[in-house]
């Protein structure tokens, strides 16, 4: 970790003129800006390329400022705030109407989380206020676990990047709408269905899309390299299908959780991903590896489906979609 305490007051500062601060968190960077400047938080659709209708998260301190930015608190979220916050759990809340649309995109909705990473609780602290922040990515891409991807990806459309090193948990946080009569997971992240179904001692469902939400995290095409990838459960069949692309010409990668015996030569074996917790540390790192080595397909076999493998494999699956939705090259949108 390099950031200084001089540097989180410069993050502030930024912060409070307006500016976008991109800062870590224990699931991925953020791209920050202040949460009640309609004008920064737009600056923050513009540099992302994001479309106005998909909504960010606002990042606080703590969860005693949960009253100011929702209303009809239900007593669910009292108990994951209590048990999940600071953590990798953002929670659908009806909003606060001190909420800008610009945050919500309209909605009536607003997503809250305190991130648990000392540099972004330090800068959270500091700038007093909440800090409405994607992932700092471009819309559509595979989001950044260090400091070097955020520079990578934004370069200086970013006005100051906290380099906190790299993500602890490696995927984003869980999305969990408790606006309805039953608590929905939106998007699997850092926070397991166990540990949800724990603290609420009932059963927790995954929304399955008959909805008119338009989050971009639930969109089937998302969080993707630029390599196409292809998603194997089984493990006996990764040889027959990377030498099936070798043929074509093709430049393989694997990725599995433990190294594969009788991979054909030529293909890259990226370093293995180990169980749940360790691979979705490494994903994104991984796959950002496959393209700098100029990998066209990443044949990946999943984590078990325990704990934060649900994430892991929720976002191999989706970046396996948008290969196919525009084969080679991962969606852009
Ligand atoms: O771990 C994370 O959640 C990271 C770190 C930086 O906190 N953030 C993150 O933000 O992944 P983003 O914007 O890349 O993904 C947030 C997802 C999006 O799919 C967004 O549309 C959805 O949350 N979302 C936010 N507020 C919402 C709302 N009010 N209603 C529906 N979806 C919402
Ligand atoms: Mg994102």
């Amino acid at each position: 970790m390099t950031a200084s305490p001089e540097d989180i007051e410069r993050a502030a500062a930024v912060l409070r003129a307006g500016g976008l601060v991109a800062f870590p968190t224990e699931t991925v960077y953020g791209l920050g800006a202040d949460a009640v400047n309609p004008a920064a938080v737009r600056r923050v659709f513009e540099v992302k390329g994001r479309p106005a209708t998909h909504p960010l998260i606002v990042h606080l301190g703590s969860a005693a400022a949960l009253d100011r930015w929702a209303v009809d608190v239900p007593p669910a979220a009292r108990l994951l705030a209590e048990a999940c916050w600071p953590g990798p759990l953002t929670m659908l809340l009806r909003r606060s109407p001190s909420v800008p649309d610009v945050v919500t995109g309209g909605r009536d909705t607003v997503g809250l989380r305190v991130p648990a990473h000392p540099l972004a609780l330090a800068l959270l602290e500091r700038f007093g206020g909440g800090v409405a922040a994607p992932s700092a990515n471009r819309f559509g891409r595979v989001s950044p676990t260090t400091a070097a991807d955020v520079q990578a990806d934004l370069g200086s459309d970013v006005d100051l990047v906290l380099d906190g090193g790299p993500c602890q948990v490696g995927v984003e946080s869980t999305i969990v709408d408790l606006t309805g009569a039953e608590p929905e997971v939106l998007r699997p992240g850092g926070v397991s269905f166990e540990r949800l179904e724990e603290v609420l001692g009932r059963p927790v469902g995954l929304w399955l899309g008959d909805r008119d939400v338009a989050a971009p995290g639930t969109l089937p095409a998302h969080y993707a390299p630029a390599a196409r990838v292809e998603v194997l459960d089984d493990v006996s069949a990764v040889a027959e299908r990377a030498a099936q692309l070798l043929v074509t010409g093709r430049r393989v990668a694997v990725l599995a959780p433990v190294a594969l015996a009788g991979l054909p030569d030529g293909v890259v074996e990226l370093e293995p991903a180990g169980g749940p917790e360790s691979y979705a540390r490494v994903l994104y790192g991984r796959l950002r590896q496959a393209d700098r080595l100029g990998v066209e397909v990443v044949l990946a076999v999943p984590p078990e489906r325990v704990g934060v493998g649900v994430a892991v494999r929720d976002r191999l699956i989706r970046a396996a979609a948008a290969g196919r939705a525009a084969p080679g090259h991962g969606s852009s949108t």
